[in-house]
């Protein structure tokens, strides 16, 4: 069974879709810890709802950004973590983590990379007028949403559309695929070739 490890800073609804599969049987895997950025972050209750180890670890109780970033990597490996899931963490992961679990960090944006990276994915693709949107998983390098992209969902973007809408019906799909990508990475299914990620099985497993 896959040890996962999640860092989420905010509402959690992400969080609570891989609970959600997990508790369901879709994603056989076990949570070993939230770690949060964000003692306010609704992630914190939906963790204790469901008995999962919470650490709140900010910033500011470290010198400098390695040493944050070595410290979470230290606490992941220590809980014998295999796949580090960022839920809403809302920062750029500095290198100690991303080195120790290379290939082994994914991340949900709300917008099809390389389109839109950044803070407000929805709001720049409702800005710059694109008529299709959507989500994307990928796996994090030290770039900001630069790393390979396990599997992304399209969402039409209407001429009434505002960020609030677009963010509504991306949320839908981000809710579909993260858990999606989780499992397939659970299964062995993900193989990284250059900054290419190859999903074995069938077309058809992967229809949303
Ligand atoms: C989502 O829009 C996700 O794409 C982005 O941050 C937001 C997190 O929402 N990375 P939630 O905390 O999972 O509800």
């Amino acid at each position: 069974m896959l040890t996962l490890g999640v860092l989420a800073s905010g509402r959690g609804s992400n969080f609570q879709s891989i609970i959600d599969s997990i508790n369901s049987g879709y994603i056989k895997a076990n949570i070993s810890a939230l770690i949060t950025d964000n003692p306010e972050a609704s992630a914190i209750q939906r963790a204790k709802n469901n008995n999962i180890d919470t650490f709140i670890i900010r910033p500011k109780d470290f010198q400098n950004r390695d040493s944050y970033y070595s410290n979470i990597a230290d606490m992941l490996t220590g809980r014998g973590v295999e796949l580090v899931v960022l839920a809403g963490f809302m920062r750029v992961v500095g290198r100690p983590l991303i080195q120790a679990f290379k290939n082994r960090i994914m991340n949900i944006h709300p917008a099809l990379l390389p389109s839109f990276p950044g803070l407000h994915g929805q709001k720049q693709a409702v800005d710059y007028g694109v008529k299709i949107s959507g989500c994307t998983v990928h796996f994090v390098d030290e770039g900001v949403d630069t790393g390979p992209v396990i599997i992304q969902a399209a969402v039409p973007v209407h001429d009434d559309d505002t960020e609030e809408s677009l963010s509504d019906k991306i949320l839908k799909e981000e809710h579909k695929i993260f858990p999606l990508a989780i499992k397939l990475f659970s299964e062995g299914k993900i193989a990284v070739e250059g900054r290419k990620v190859i999903v074995k099985g069938r077309r058809e497993e992967l229809s949303l």
